[in-house]
């Protein structure tokens, strides 16, 4: 499957996140200080919506029993074992598309907290 077109860049401003159905899959979509970030929406603990939890940053903590996520990278925070399935995402001109197909895990961190990949 490939790339399909899910919203628009004006529809998700810096801060904010939002949650739709897509193939039979629950994608949430994050914007991080214009960094954009595709993941499953249900928390790998018990699969409750993430889209229900609190973003602060880059922080999103789950609503249900509050584990901690670093959306910028999809590990945890607390707990730091666990992390986030990540689904490709590209942006064309306005328009922000995802393949729910070709999922990943979090992209590894150094030990200062810099990408490494
Ligand atoms: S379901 Fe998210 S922390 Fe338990």
């Amino acid at each position: 499957m490939a790339f399909q077109v899910v919203t628009t860049l004006d529809a998700l401003w810096s801060g904010e996140m939002i949650a739709f159905p897509m193939q039979g899959k629950r994608v949430l979509l994050v914007n991080i200080g214009g960094e954009i970030r595709a993941y499953e929406d249900a928390c790998p603990h018990m699969r409750t919506p993430l889209s229900e939890g609190a973003l602060e940053g880059a922080t999103l903590t789950c609503a249900t029993h509050g584990w901690v996520f670093d959306v910028s990278t999809g590990r945890g925070i607390n707990p730091a074992q666990t992390c986030l399935t990540e689904f490709a995402v590209v942006i064309k001109d306005n328009e922000i598309l995802v393949d729910v197909e070709q999922s990943s895990t979090p992209r590894s961190t150094s030990v200062s907290g810099r990408r490494s990949t």
